[in-house]
């Protein structure tokens, strides 16, 4: 199912969580929104927050409540990360209608990233889900290393598939599939995304790739061929889980949304105000490397003798 010129997609903008949470640099709650207020007004309607976790684990997470009291009004789509019932209480006090709790198919990693089995983080997410059906928020399951674990190895898709049936039955809203140490290529993508959404249907899956090996532009396109509409992304390419050793950044907003843009799709936004803010991420991480594609847009929101128009996507 290639994409249809009439296709919407959505981006999840998540470069304040898993962006911010691996730079050096920490930002104040001041220069988080202000990096919100840039994606907003570049057109993005569905924005992770940041998350409730321990300070002592993830410091630049520090303080997301006071972003979260200073988000701007806007038609968007917030949610924030929570890995226990601590973090699920922290977060339901600032009002936020969607959550995403977090499994990782491994053992390994659910032991390093929160401490827990996987018997433990199962239990952890369902007893969330659960609160969040009580609560009226959304329950949003990131499957973290459905693809590969960097300390298991491949991961075989029936347990993917497993742990997908058990959060759905429970009341989750969606599933995040995610290639957390960015290990998929196209075609496991392809087949794993093919599996998932007959069994549950792609309107209530996503996807979340990293650029580890450059090859997250092409797994955004495998996942789209069958028919995920709904992608995670991260300004300039932000980010990497601290617990995934050699990971690198989310594929960057910049590069799907451009891809969209050619392929004929609408997700809302606009790319020379994405520029800005990808622009502006860069400025406050010091870090942030810019989407394969941002030179280009760049060069052609300056105009000069690069600029050509005509080709500019339509
Ligand atoms: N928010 C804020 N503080 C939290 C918290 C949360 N969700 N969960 C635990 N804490 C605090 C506890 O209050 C305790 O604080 P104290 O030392 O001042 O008493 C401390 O963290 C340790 O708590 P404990 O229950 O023993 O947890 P732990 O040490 O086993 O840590 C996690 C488990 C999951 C809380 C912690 O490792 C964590 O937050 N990891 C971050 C995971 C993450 O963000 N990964 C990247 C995204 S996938
Ligand atoms: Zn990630």
């Amino acid at each position: 199912m290639s994409p249809a010129t009439t296709d919407a997609i959505i981006l999840n903008e998540v470069g304040r969580r898993d962006g911010l949470q691996n730079q050096p640099r920490i930002l104040t709650a001041q220069q988080r929104l202000q990096l919100i207020e840039a994606l907003v007004a570049a057109g993005l309607r569905s924005i992770e927050v940041g998350s409730f976790v321990s300070p002592k684990a993830v410091p630049a997470m520090a303080g997301s409540d006071e972003v979260i009291a200073g988000l701007p009004r806007a038609p968007v789509y917030w949610s924030a990360l929570v890995p226990n019932r601590r973090g699920y209480e922290l977060a339901k006090a600032t009002g936020i209608g969607a959550l995403g709790l977090i499994l990782a198919t491994s053992n390994t990693f659910n032991e390093k990233n929160l401490r827990m089995t996987t018997a433990q983080t199962e239990a952890t997410v369902l007893e969330l889900i659960d609160a969040c059906r009580a609560d009226g928020i959304d329950a949003l399951v990131y499957l973290s290393t459905a693809w590969a674990c960097p300390y298991e190895g491949w991961i075989d898709e029936d347990v993917v598939m497993a742990m997908a049936a058990t959060v759905f039955a429970a009341g989750a809203k969606a599933v995040i599939v995610s290639d957390t140490i960015g290990a998929a290529h196209p075609g496991a993508v392809k087949r794993l995304m093919n599996r998932l959404a007959a069994e549950f249907g792609a309107a209530r899956l996503a996807c979340h790739f990293h650029d580890t090996r450059g090859m997250a532009l092409a797994n955004v396109y495998a996942a789209l061929e069958a028919g995920i509409r709904k992608f995670d992304a991260s300004i300039a390419g932000l980010g990497g889980c601290p617990f995934a050793p050699g990971a690198t950044g989310n594929v960057a907003t910049e590069d799907v949304a451009l891809l969209a843009a050619q392929s004929g799709c609408d997700t809302g936004i606009d790319l020379e105000q994405l520029v800005a803010a990808a622009e502006l991420a860069r400025s406050l991480t010091g870090t942030a490397q810019g989407g394969h594609a941002l030179g280009w847009l760049r060069r052609q929101r300056d105009g000069g003798q690069q600029r050509n128009p005509a080709l500019w996507p339509r």
